[in-house]
């Protein structure tokens, strides 16, 4: 009995490596998050057992629930996928499975994803980091992004570009401790939503706009020079807010 946590990758099956797409096929059983793309879930093997555990605000099941699901499916087939968007250990919660199931004695192999905070930049064309624009990038979760225990000016580094997951509600509050920490108003921010879907549309505004954008999730905001780049060839549909 083995579990694998697989990235899914980003949406796009193209996206997904050989190893994910050779277990989504022959795998019996596959335990899937919301964020997983339809076609994606088309690589299933028909005759598999899906699981849906998606997390809907208002309508989930809890984490411990999910991790003794997967030990309990582990005392049941020779191989469980655990599908999860992304890569399974970026904001993937895919760190407390592999631990829970450890305890348990379940064997659990790692197959790393592309993750929304590397592809959605590039498919937008922002480079992350960049010679003489950026020399770093930090990666953050929107949620903890309250003003309480996050040292802002840490953040509101100009020469290192910040990704920012799950940050579409607290936008407007991010931007604002942002400029408090020191960053530039007119620092650049480029925020890329549905990355790799044929829904895929990015925006650009500069950090005193952010607040005041249409945006839905999933999304990535991304702040920095680079933001203002765009060397992809226009791939998706811009939205250009005065950068
Ligand atoms: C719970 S986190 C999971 C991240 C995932 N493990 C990864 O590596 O991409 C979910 C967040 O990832 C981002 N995200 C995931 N897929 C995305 C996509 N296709 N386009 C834009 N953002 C995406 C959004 O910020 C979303 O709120």
């Amino acid at each position: 009995m083995t579990v694998y946590l697989v990235g899914a990758g980003p949406g796009d099956p193209d996206l997904l490596t050989l190893r994910a797409a050779k277990l989504l096929a022959t795998a019996p059983v596959v335990v899937h998050d919301r964020l997983v793309s339809p076609e994606i879930l088309q690589l299933i093997n028909p005759r598999a057992r899906c699981i849906d555990v998606g997390k809907t605000p208002g309508l989930s099941h809890s984490q411990s629930w999910i991790n003794e699901l997967l030990v309990e499916l582990a005392g049941h087939y020779d191989s469980v996928v655990r599908l999860k968007g992304g890569d399974p250990f970026v904001f993937g919660r895919g760190g407390e499975e592999y631990e829970a199931l450890s305890r348990e004695n379940v064997n659990v192999e790692v197959v790393p994803g592309i993750s929304s905070a590397f592809a959605a930049p590039l498919l937008a064309g922002v480079p992350v980091t960049h010679r003489g624009l950026s020399h770093g990038v930090t990666v953050v979760p929107g949620p903890a992004m309250s003003g309480a225990g996050v040292d802002f000016r840490a953040l509101a580094n100009a020469d290192v570009t910040l990704v920012v997951l799950m940050g579409v509600q607290r936008r407007a509050e991010i931007a604002s401790q942002l400029r408090e920490g020191g960053l530039a108003s007119s620092t650049p921010v480029a925020i890329i939503e549905r990355a790799s879907t044929p829904n895929q549309r990015t925006l650009r505004c500069r950090l005193d706009e952010l607040g005041g954008i249409d945006v839905s999730a999933p999304a990535v905001l991304v702040i920095g020079a680079g933001a203002a780049l765009a060397l992809n060839g226009a791939l998706d549909s811009i939205v250009s807010l005065g950068v």
